[in-house]
């Protein structure tokens, strides 16, 4: 199937159809993915924390997230993919920003990057979208700016706040964003969000009043995700406990001789150990 486009995407949130998005950062996970269903696959700079084990997402490279976008792109060739522009990216010059998300799209075959950030970077999407490289905007909680806003706190819980909040997503819809994500945001904001733009709001920690989703890969499916249990996460499997589970047994094979067995062994007898040894 084809993946799924923008314009598409504004006429599900005209018939309000639930957007669905997940974040993926290697093969297995983008094309497990894309088997289930997920409409768009975001290969997010959480992948600072949940892949590489950094304490935030600061460190995380433009070379970092271009080799995880490779990944996913061979992983899910049919899924509509957004790359995050990792920190720093979009916000040094015009001709900086351009660049990096070139290689997103060049290298990481990206159908469309994520910046975060409201008005004031607004002159850089525009640029992207002149470029004809598609944008999706990412306000509220914005965890490459967690120092600057002194943790990971629920955003616009405040009237000013939320004005702010919702004068950024006019910004980035008139800037030509196609998509906004609104992190860990009130759910009221959130819903006058939704309704104050044409462009689809994707939530997470933003309540129901949104057009779409977008959770963790490691959070959904509790693969050794490094975050603490939080309360806008649902969590669907623990695959972690399966897969220590399974290793555990293979430790404990191993040590008792219990693996391998004799039909993991090859006899001499094999077509192979014959042309070696004849
Ligand atoms: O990097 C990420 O996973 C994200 C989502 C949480 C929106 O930006
Ligand atoms: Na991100």
């Amino acid at each position: 199937s084809q993946p799924l486009t923008i314009t598409k995407m504004k006429n599900m949130k005209e018939q309000r159809q639930p957007l669905t998005m997940l974040t993926a950062y290697d093969y297995p996970s983008a094309r497990l993915a894309e088997e289930a269903g997920i409409d768009m696959i975001l290969v997010g700079d959480s992948l600072g924390n949940v892949v590489l084990g950094y304490d935030t997402t600061i460190p995380v490279t433009l070379d970092d997230m271009v080799y995880h976008a490779r990944s996913v792109a061979r992983g899910a060739q049919s899924t509509f993919r957004v790359v995050d522009m990792p920190f720093m990216t979009a916000r040094i010059s015009r001709e900086e920003t351009l660049r990096g998300a070139a290689r997103m799209m060049q290298e990481g075959h990206a159908h469309a990057v994520k910046i975060e950030g409201g008005e004031d970077i607004a002159e850089e999407v525009a640029a992207c979208v002149r470029a004809g490289i598609p944008v999706m905007g990412h306000i509220g909680l914005t965890p490459q700016s967690v120092h600057q806003l002194g943790g990971f706190k629920v955003q616009g819980k405040w009237e000013k706040e939320a004005e702010a909040l919702i004068r950024d997503a006019k910004a980035l819809e008139q800037a030509g964003a196609f998509a906004v994500v609104l992190e860990l945001v009130t759910e009221p904001l959130a819903e006058a969000i939704t309704s104050s733009i044409g462009i689809p709001t994707i939530g997470i920690g933003a309540g129901r009043g949104v057009d779409g989703q977008v959770l963790v890969f490691h959070d959904l499916i509790q693969y050794a995700s490094p975050y603490r249990p939080k309360r806008f996460v649902k969590t669907y499997a623990d695959v972690g406990g399966t897969i220590r589970e399974a290793i555990g047994q293979y430790v404990g094979d191993v040590r008792s001789g219990a693996f391998p067995e004799e039909k993991h062994a090859f006899p001499m007898e094999s077509v192979i150990m014959k042309q070696l040894y004849g």
